[in-house]
């Protein structure tokens, strides 16, 4: 029997063997919390989340029923209350979905997003931006994020879930590791010279050219076709949340030509057009279903399980 617990603790591993960090980087983060939680009193230590002290990856959460049994996943990129209540549906039609998986964080997962955000400080550090400088953009935008988040509406998705017996869980960085170093290691292979050829590459993934029948396809934010691309840094792609106008200073600083990106926000493209920096979007819904779907056929080859797509969420089996 596999339950969702299971299914959890095998992807958390996985995304730990993908993850920009080193292991022992990780290991010391889960002995540092070993040592706060021994610490802990009271109601805070009662209501503290365990499965922190074994899974670095806090926006990554089983958030109900997660010792029930599965065989076929709904995978989802978005999966809040209304999502829930659409496999309650399927399932009243005859679908025999047994739980959810959604991409994007919900509850606790989403309360703690800035958690993971740390973890881009290494990417940065990689895309060879000096450590002080990737800490000083990195830091103040967890802090940001965390207050963001922090009046959402957290209980709701999982109480939902609850509500109709819904097993449910959110891997969010775990899937976008996958991501991260498959289109990292795609473009080293790939070599482009431009950005047009930049795009072109990367419709050649099969999760890219199925977002253009949604014109959600990758796009040239910042600079043109026939622009050389020179350095090219994928950014962005995991560690909970995009960074703000203040990180392409930093590329110009650090010699990169260009950023590949899951997402830019206006005031990043407005501040690379002024810099001269050039910003190629992949694409948000391809982008994360490729991690995902890197994740799932390990799962699929571990476990055997069936998946069934909603929510934004292209299966593509490798
Ligand atoms: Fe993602
Ligand atoms: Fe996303």
């Amino acid at each position: 029997m596999v339950t969702l617990n299971d299914i959890h603790k095998f992807s958390v591993e996985e995304g730990i063997k993908e993850d920009p960090r080193e292991r022992k980087k990780i290991e010391e983060e889960l002995e540092k919390r070993k040592e706060n939680y021994e610490e802990m009193e009271g109601v805070k230590k009662e209501k503290f989340d365990e499965d922190k002290l074994e899974n670095p990856f806090d926006d990554s959460k089983v958030l109900y029923g997660g010792d029930r049994e599965v065989k076929k996943l709904a995978v989802g990129i978005d999966i809040e209350a209304q999502d829930l209540i659409l496999v309650d549906r399927l399932k009243e039609k005859g679908e025999d979905i047994d739980a959810a998986f959604a991409h994007h964080p919900e509850g606790r997962a989403l309360a703690n997003l800035h958690e993971v955000m740390g973890l881009q400080v290494d990417t940065l550090e990689q895309a060879g931006v000096p450590v002080s400088q990737a800490e000083g953009i990195v830091r103040p935008r967890a802090e940001e994020v965390k207050k963001g988040v922090h009046a959402t509406n957290h209980p709701r998705a999982p109480r939902t879930a609850d509500l109709l017996d819904i097993p449910f869980m959110c891997l969010h960085t775990v899937c976008d590791n996958h991501a991260y170093q498959f289109v990292e290691d795609y473009m080293d292979e790939k070599e482009p010279e431009t950005l047009g050829d930049i795009i072109d590459a990367l419709i050649e993934i099969p999760e890219y050219e199925w977002s253009l029948e949604y014109d959600m396809g990758p796009e040239i934010f910042a600079g043109s076709s026939e622009n050389r691309a020179g350095k090219i840094e994928v950014l962005g792609f995991t560690g909970g949340t995009g960074l703000k106008e203040d990180m392409v200073e930093k590329m110009v600083e650090s010699g990169i030509d260009t950023v590949l990106v899951m997402h830019a926000t206006k005031k990043q493209i407005e501040k690379a057009k002024e810099e001269n920096i050039n910003i190629v979007s992949a694409g948000h819904m391809p982008s994360d279903s490729l991690g995902i779907n890197l994740l799932l056929d390990k799962i699929q080859k571990e476990f055997g399980l069936e998946f069934f797509e909603l929510s934004g969420f292209k299966r593509v089996e490798r």
